[in-house]
This record gives structure tokens, sequence and C-alpha cells, in this order.
């Protein structure tokens, strides 16, 4: 989604905003713009397209040099990804540019409003509104942050802004609500952005921004008040990422970096979460013992990645507690009228911390009485902070639009949760839980071995470039992990994927096989749970029998599947539950191999955005 940066300091505002809008540029955008306050004046550009049609069009026409200024990356809602639709917009005397992330929900009143009163508005966004209305207001009050906080109280929907105004030209003025925003503190300068990777590479001071806050930013400091300018209370932070952990480090694509980090990002997950008597510590889970033992139900609201992740949760969450869970869309979720309630745990799961879907669904449940527990990889973003208690993931910074290390550490976070209520709750003893964390603490070196083997995967997804469908089977925690190697496989390499529970095969999607169709299978694992082994196994050759090309995903030492796999894809054996975080890997290693091959922009697969900030 849109991408926001702005700087007030000594450099080139122009080299700080560019840069920093290169660190967005794996939110997903469509356009991009930037303005400079400058010799009196406001100096503006923008162009569809990516960031090198706007840095072309810079070195044509250059614009004045200045050290305050705004840039955006833009995701279209409203209006195409046109010049004219880009950010920044202007009023009509070119004083004041804003920049927006969001939707204005009454955008055409508040246009018609402004058309009787003589304002023309030049895009089809509805951000234009705000930058006339902004002029409007400070011709009155002559304070850029007053007429934002004026503009603000007339807006409906979810919004970030950021905006500079030539009459007040020591000054960036932010607003948001709903949507992220970030300040950077520095040394005589300060940043605003989206998120912390824009400015790491000058400071790692952060203070995140609450619900409906305006902050005013000068070289000297920064002032946050609420809508009506009262002060309001802000959370300074100290960002653990650095500015090599953003950057690609030698690989093509950040998706292969980041599919390369999982060992390190499972094990940083787990960091810190037992202490030396093998007890699980979650000091961020701060709700109560008690509360968390009288908890019936738990509920799981997530979306894409992360709500195969919760489908995984699912069966650690029942089978190692006894509680029953279920798992919704977060889309879906409060359109449905939920039955919540005080003994409802609600885990929101999410990556950016941002996705609107599942902030909403948050809120609904608080509001509902439950309480509501993020798992959550981004420090300082809207969704833990609205949430009575936080598991964060230690992935670091996830650039590549498709997920990765954020998953497997979802899964980890997950399973520590499960643990955790099962040691609260008395439902798993201490040597138990032991094992298992034992287990998990292996997994990082079995993702590595995985690693280590990929090549024939790499050869096998270049092979089938060509196709047009893959299909992805699986039965138990095998199921999710089908349905997220299909989602990697449709984002990347736009091509026809479906993941199916293998049991229903016989329900109708048999008669999807035909000949050569190349269908995954995961297997699970054949120690212990030898039915939906043997079952599996059934399911593969009911497909080979109709011309299906297999690719069997199986731990090593399962023999069973041999005669029955054209291809075989091994992964180290481990516990069932904890199959996923070893099956899930060549997955992904296949899609981002043949989205390639395919000529794809991996990191940047069209029409997707890496942070869903609009419902
Ligand atoms: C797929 C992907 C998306 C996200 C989804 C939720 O690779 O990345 O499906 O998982 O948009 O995002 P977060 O986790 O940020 O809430």
């Amino acid at each position: 989604m849109c991408g926001i940066v702005g700087y007030v300091g000594g450099q080139s505002a122009l080299d700080v905003v560019v840069a920093g809008l290169k660190r967005l540029e794996y939110r997903g955008y469509d356009s991009a713009g930037v303005a400079v306050l400058a010799d009196g004046g406001l100096a503006a550009a923008k162009k569809s397209g990516k960031l090198v049609h706007l840095e072309k069009e810079l070195a044509e026409r250059p614009l004045a040099a200045g050290s305050v200024g705004i840039g955006h990356t833009r995701w279209a809602t409203h209006g195409g990804p046109t010049d004219a639709n880009a950010h920044p917009h202007l009023d009509n005397a070119g004083r004041v540019a804003v920049v927006h992330n969001g939707i204005i929900e009454n955008f055409a009143a508040l246009r018609e409003e402004l058309a009787e009163r003589g304002h023309e508005l030049l895009s089809e966004t509805d951000t234009e509104v705000v930058a006339h209305l902004l002029a409007e207001e400070f011709s009155s009050v002559g304070d850029l942050a007053e007429a934002m906080r004026l503009v603000c109280r007339r807006l409906d929907g979810a919004f970030t802004l950021v905006a500079v105004h030539a009459d007040q030209p020591d000054v960036v003025v932010g607003a948001r609500r709903n949507s992220p925003l970030v300040v950077g503190v520095g040394e005589g300068e300060n940043f605003l952005a989206s998120d912390v990777s824009a400015f790491i590479a000058h400071t790692r001071s952060a203070i995140e921004l609450g619900q409906d806050q305006v902050v005013e930013l000068t070289r000297e400091g920064v002032v946050v008040t609420d809508f009506e300018g009262a002060p309001a209370d802000v959370r300074a932070f100290h960002v653990d990422w650095d500015a090599s952990a953003a950057e690609k480090g030698g690989y093509d694509h950040f998706m292969l970096k980041e599919i390369v980090e999982q060992p390190k990002a499972v094990a940083d997950t787990l960091l810190g979460r037992i202490d030396a008597s093998g007890r699980l510590t979650l000091d961020e889970v701060r709700i109560p013992d008690a509360v968390l033992r009288e908890a019936d139900k738990v509920v799981i609201v997530a979306c894409g990645t992360a709500f195969h992740a919760g489908l995984i949760a699912k069966y650690a969450i029942e089978h190692w507690t006894r509680i029953p869970c279920e798992v919704e869309l977060a889309s879906e979720f409060r359109y449905r009228d939920p039955i919540l309630g005080q003994r409802t745990l609600v885990v929101a799961i999410s990556q950016s911390g941002e996705t609107m879907d599942t902030l909403m669904a948050l809120r609904h449940a608080r509001e509902q009485g439950a309480k509501v527990l993020a798992v959550c990889n981004t420090n300082g973003s809207t969704i833990p902070r609205e949430s009575d208690a936080v598991l964060y993931t230690h992935a670091g910074p996830e650039v590549a639009v498709a997920s990765t290390k954020a998953f497997l550490t979802q899964l980890v976070a997950c399973y520590l949760l499960a643990l955790y209520l099962g040691q609260v709750r008395g439902t798993k003893w201490g040597d138990e839980i032991r094992a298992v964390v034992r287990e998990l603490a292996r997994s990082g070196e079995e993702v590595e071995r995985v690693l280590e083997t990929m090549e024939p995967v790499r050869a096998l997804a270049r092979s089938l470039a060509h196709k047009d469908t893959i299909l992805f089977l699986g039965r138990h925690v095998g199921y999710p992990v089908a349905l997220e190697g299909a989602l990697k496989l449709k984002e990347l390499a736009y091509m026809h994927a479906e993941g199916f529970a293998a049991g229903e095969l016989k329900h109708g999607p048999i008669a999807l096989i035909e000949e050569d169709l190349p269908v995954v299978v995961v297997v699970p694992s054949p120690k212990g749970r030898s039915v939906l082994h043997d079952k599996i196994v059934s399911n593969i050759q009911e497909i080979r029998a109709r011309g299906a090309r297999t690719i069997v995903i199986a731990e090593e030492g399962d023999d069973a599947v041999v005669p029955f796999a054209d291809h075989l894809v091994r992964v180290p054996a481990t516990p069932t539950l904890l199959q996923p975080l070893v099956s899930t890997v060549p997955l992904q290693v296949f899609a981002c191999e043949l989205a390639t091959a395919r000529g794809n922009e991996v990191d940047q697969p069209r029409n997707l955005a890496k942070s869903v900030t609009v419902e």
C-alpha cells in the first residue's frame, strides 16, 4: 500500500525522501511523487510507474534544492495510476502539497463543496480535497498543524496525511487515523514515514503515533496533539533492525534472501522465551493467567498467509490445550456477527501489524469484551498497540511482498502460545512442553538442511514454467501448507494454483486431474499417524492413476511414497504438528523460481501490496 516519507533537517530533502521511498517500494505501488520547499515556494514532481520514472523526470527537470520535503508511492484506489492522480496533490495556488495513504470516504461531498467555492480539482483522487481544504484553513489560521487538525475533523475514513506549506517553510505536518505513520527522531533532523525502514539509515529512535493524532515536525523537535489540539501521549521506541537488514545482501530478490534467513528468524523468535528451568516465559503476554485459564474459546483472525499460519495453529492449540479454536478470515469476521465474550481469547496474526481487515476484526472483538492477543512482526504498528497483549515474531524486516520468514515465525509464535496455554491451564506437563520446545529449537537447523537441498526443486520449477495449473494437496497440518503453496504460486507466478484437503478430492476436484497435470502432495509424517499417512498415499495413487504428475514432499525415510512419486522432495522428519516448518520451505522456493522463470517481478508481484491498509 502507499508509502509516505516526510523530512525536515539539514540534508537535501529530495535525496532523503527518494531514498526513503526506495526502501518503501516493497509495499507495492504504481506511481510516485515528491514535493520540496525551496526559495519561498514549493516544487513538486510526480510520475506514474516505478520510482525510476520519477528519477528520470527529476534528472530532466531538477527541482530547486531544499531541506524540507515529502514523498509518496501510490497504490491506486480512487482513480487509475496516472501522473495526474499520483501524489503529492497541490491546492490551486500551488502553496500546499499533501500525500495520503488510506481512503477518505466522504471525499465526493467535500469535492462538490469545494467546487461550489470555486476550487478546481484536477485529479480523480479522494486525496486532492485535502490539499484544497488545508489551503483554506491555513489562510484563516496561519498554522499548518492547526489547519490539519481542523481538516481531519471533517474527514471520514482511514488516512495518513503528510503535508507542507510554502508559507511555513520549516515545518512538515502529519496526521493519522487507522493508517500507519511513524516518526524518526534524529539530531537536528526528523522524519515521518509509513514504516521505520524508510529512515533506519538515518536514525533508529522512533515514536509511534496513536489514533487521531497530528504531528508537527521541525528540525528542533516533534509536537504531537490529538485532533482537538490537546497534547497527546506517544510511545518512543528503539528500532532493533539495522539498515543492512533491509538490503538485498547479494541475493537477486528480497524474497530469496528472506527464505534463506528463515533459520535465524525461527531461532530469534524462540530466543528468551524459555527460562532456565524450561518453563515458557512469554512476558509480553500481559493477559493474566487467570483470564487465560478461564478462556473457553480461541478465535484466530488473520488474512492471506497469516491466515494459513492460523489454520495450522488451530491443530496445535486444540491438541495441546483442548480449548476449541476457530480460525476466521479477518475480512469476513465482523460481518457475520460472531459470538464472542469475555471468555474468548482472540488471536490476531499479522506480519505488518497494519492490515485493515485484521485491525477491524480485533476492534470488533474488543468491543464485544474479548481479550485480544496480537502475533506481530512490526514494533510500533497499530495491531499490537490496540491489542491487550502481543507476542512479537522476530523475523526482522520482511520486504518482499510474498510472506515467507514471517510465516515460519508466526508458526513458531503460535506453537509457543499453544504450549503456554497448555502450561497455564495444566493440560501439558512441563517435560512434554520441554520436549516440544527442544524440537522447535531444532527446527531452525532442519530448515537450514531443507535449504541446502533445493536445487532439484528449482530445476523442477523451471521445467514447469509453461504450465497453466498446478494443484496442491495435503491433510491435517499439511492442508494449510498446501493452501500456502498455492497462494505463493498464484501471487508470484500468476498461475492457476489451488490447494485442497486431499480427502476432499473425490468430492469434486478430482475432475480437474488430467494427463501430466502437476500435483504437489504434502505427505504427513509416517510415524505414529499411520492412518493419515496411508490415506494420503492412497490419494496419490488415485491421482496418478488419472494421469497426474505427482510431486511428493515427504519425510526422509518415508519409503511408502517412493513408487508413486514422479518427483520426490525430502524434508527432515519432525513431530507431525511441527512439520509445516519444514514442508513449507520447498514450496516457497518452488514459487520463487517458477516466477523468475516466467520473467515476473518476484519482490513486487503485480496488483499486490505488502501492507493492505484498506478494507
Ligand atoms: C502472501 C501475503 C499476504 C499477507 C496478508 C496479511 O504472501 O503476504 O497474504 O499474508 O496480506 O498480511 P499481514 O500479515 O501483514 O497482516
